[in-house]
């Protein structure tokens, strides 16, 4: 049986929740991937791709039997066919947690043999908008911003009160822009840059964010927490996990420019930093003048780095660290590892790298910093 895109087929009863946001269902022997959905609900799905064996994938287009937690989506151009920075605005704050976290507890499971029993922490405001600091626009051919849609190139036009996820204060964008090209936004009130095609169009080139007590230099295109309580609520977590002791070493892999490595020097340690973005070095260079940092790969970096560490924080990007990274932190034996994680199969993966070295999961925290979407960073603590 295989499907065109754009056909509806239905009814169909959705299942569980999975990695990636979408709800498992199965109709005539075969799963399809759908969104807009939750579990337990009768749905019409419209096919918008089928181009595996195994499976198809497809939007909930009409909601035959809803299940608790469904709401009507704040913003207009959420939903089918919109755009697909939101997964979740048809879904309560509180359902939208449960969901994370049955998809964290699956993912755990799953590849790392781990049960975790955690919830979903709140982060910020309850609204669960206004709260994204860094916003990615593309231009469409018209001139105007949009967003992408999901797994899409297509360009959905911004509702006339703009994203509703973005922070209520980042700077308006008025007129029109050159097709094709990407504006950044960045930061919020009088610390904000508008980014057009890599180059600073108007605000500052470097803004300087604050957190856990030190003011932090970032480039305006560069990285930074992009929930504006992230910062504070994922230092907190690392330095509960890790518990530094005044004396002790300490590494902060992936480190941008330097949040945790300012933190660890605040309590006492003493720690070296590497990141591969040479700007990012230069600010955590100035951010946190105490560290000692390295721009370049982790894996190749912390070969030359001495045999013993007492802690390690990591942060890595959606592809978690690997094995050759998970090897280097290993051999120095650490006391503790806090492992910052905003994809959990990444972690789980690692997690499991790990517990074949002798270390397992002591803590695991899970927090909502990107509410409305199917994204949740994790905060694993690991010890031998
Ligand atoms: C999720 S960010 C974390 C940044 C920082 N910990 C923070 O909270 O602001 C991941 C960082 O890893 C860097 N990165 C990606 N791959 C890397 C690699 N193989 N080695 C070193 N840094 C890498 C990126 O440039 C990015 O700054």
């Amino acid at each position: 049986m295989a499907w065109a895109p754009g056909e509806t087929i239905g009814p169909v009863t959705v299942g569980p929740v999975a990695h990636g946001g979408h709800c498992v269902a199965r109709v005539d022997g075969r799963v399809v991937f759908v969104r807009h959905a939750l579990p337990g609900e009768v749905v019409e799905v419209r096919i918008t791709e089928d181009a595996h064996a195994s499976y198809a994938r497809g939007d909930a287009v009409a909601v035959l039997e809803p299940a608790e937690g469904r709401v009507v989506p704040p913003c207009p151009v959420a939903g089918p066919g919109g755009c697909g920075g939101c997964d979740f605005q048809h879904v309560d704050l509180a359902m939208q947690r449960e969901l994370k976290r049955r998809i964290v507890a699956e993912q755990l499971m799953r590849l790392a043999t781990y049960e975790w029993d955690g919830e979903v922490e709140v982060v910020g405001n309850a609204s669960g908008l206004g709260w994204r600091t860094r916003m990615r626009y593309q231009v469409a051919s018209d001139g105007t911003l949009g967003l992408r849609a999901h797994r899409s190139h297509e360009i959905v036009r911004l509702p006339e009160q703009g994203c509703l996820i973005a922070h209520p204060d980042q700077p308006a964008l008025e007129g029109l822009y050159e097709p094709g090209l990407e504006v950044v936004v960045a930061g919020h009130g009088a610390q904000s840059a508008v980014v057009v095609d890599g180059e600073v169009a108007s605000g500052q080139r470097t803004l300087v964010e604050q957190a856990a007590g030190r003011s932090w230099r970032v480039a305006a295109d560069g990285f930074w927490q992009v929930h504006e309580d992230a910062p504070e609520t994922l230092v907190r977590a690392v330095l509960e996990g890790l518990d530094p002791h005044p004396g002790e070493t300490a590494w902060d892999l992936y480190c941008g420019v330097g949040l945790f490595a300012g933190a660890l020097v605040d309590a006492g340690a003493s720690v070296r930093g590497v990141e591969s973005s040479g700007r990012a070095v230069r600010d955590a260079m100035r951010n946190v003048p105490e560290a000692d940092f390295t721009a370049g790969r982790v894996e190749l970096v912390t070969r030359r780095w001495p045999s013993r560490v007492d802690l390690v924080v990591c942060d890595p990007p959606r592809t978690g660290l690997g094995k050759a990274a998970v090897a280097q932190v290993v051999r120095r034996q650490p006391r503790r590892v806090a492992y910052v994680a905003c994809d959990p199969a990444a972690l789980a993966r690692d997690i499991a790298t790990f517990a074949a070295a002798g270390y397992s999961v002591k803590s695991l925290r899970a927090f909502d910093i990107f509410p409305m979407t199917q994204h949740v960073e994790c905060v694993a603590v690991l010890a031998r």
